[in-house]
């Protein structure tokens, strides 16, 4: 069976054993070809390798099938009004697609930015994928961002903690080219 996306073909691959685990340095060359695969273009691999050595605290999750890299997902700190991530971006290359990596990847993103202490997170994407993990553009609506609106979404990471919550969110340097 072959899918097109984006005018290109290929070939669903099976995905025998599914890992998401911390990425380490010596992942980086595999997680910018993720992204590179994932999008088509160097954008996001750009940005990942302008976030991972920056000040802010990163959290950078590889999704491995059968010991191939095929997924990545990065949170970076933001400044905000109160402790708060971004998620951006969020890669599975195409063979790999709709088999829940990119879900299992913001699963456990979210669970380790809850554990590690974090109260929000802010996403700028599709609605109908970021949903489904309780992201909300209406949660988001109070903040200041250059790009509010309508798939820009926040998530509580404890009950309650965007609550009366407003206010600017300074992202790293980095997303600004
Ligand atoms: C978006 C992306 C990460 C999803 O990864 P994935 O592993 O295929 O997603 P999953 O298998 O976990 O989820 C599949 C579900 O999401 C839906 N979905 C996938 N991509 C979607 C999109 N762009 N918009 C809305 N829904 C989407 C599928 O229809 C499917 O829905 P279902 O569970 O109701 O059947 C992947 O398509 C990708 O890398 N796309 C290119 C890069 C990109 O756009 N990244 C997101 C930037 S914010």
């Amino acid at each position: 069976m072959t899918f097109s996306n984006r005018n290109k073909s290929f070939t669903p691959m099976l995905c025998n054993k599914l890992t998401v685990r911390r990425a380490v340095e010596s992942d980086h060359a595999e997680v910018l070809r993720v992204e590179r695969e994932a999008f088509g273009r160097e954008d996001e691999a750009t940005l990942v390798d302008r976030l991972v050595p920056a000040p802010e605290f990163t959290l950078s999750l590889i999704a491995e099938c059968d010991g191939r890299a095929v997924g990545h997902v990065l949170l970076t700190e933001i400044a905000a009004p109160l402790r708060a991530l971004a998620l951006a971006p969020l890669a599975v290359i195409p063979a790999y697609r709709e088999m829940q990596i990119g879900t299992q990847l913001v699963h456990q993103a979210i669970s380790d930015a809850r554990n590690a202490g974090y109260e929000a997170m802010f996403v700028l994407g599709d609605t109908l994928y970021y949903e489904r993990f309780g992201f909300s553009s209406t949660l988001a609506d109070p903040f200041e961002i250059a790009w509010q609106g309508p798939h820009f979404m926040a998530l509580e990471l404890a009950g309650g903690a965007l609550a009366g919550k407003s206010g600017r969110l300074d992202y790293p340097v980095a997303f600004f080219g």
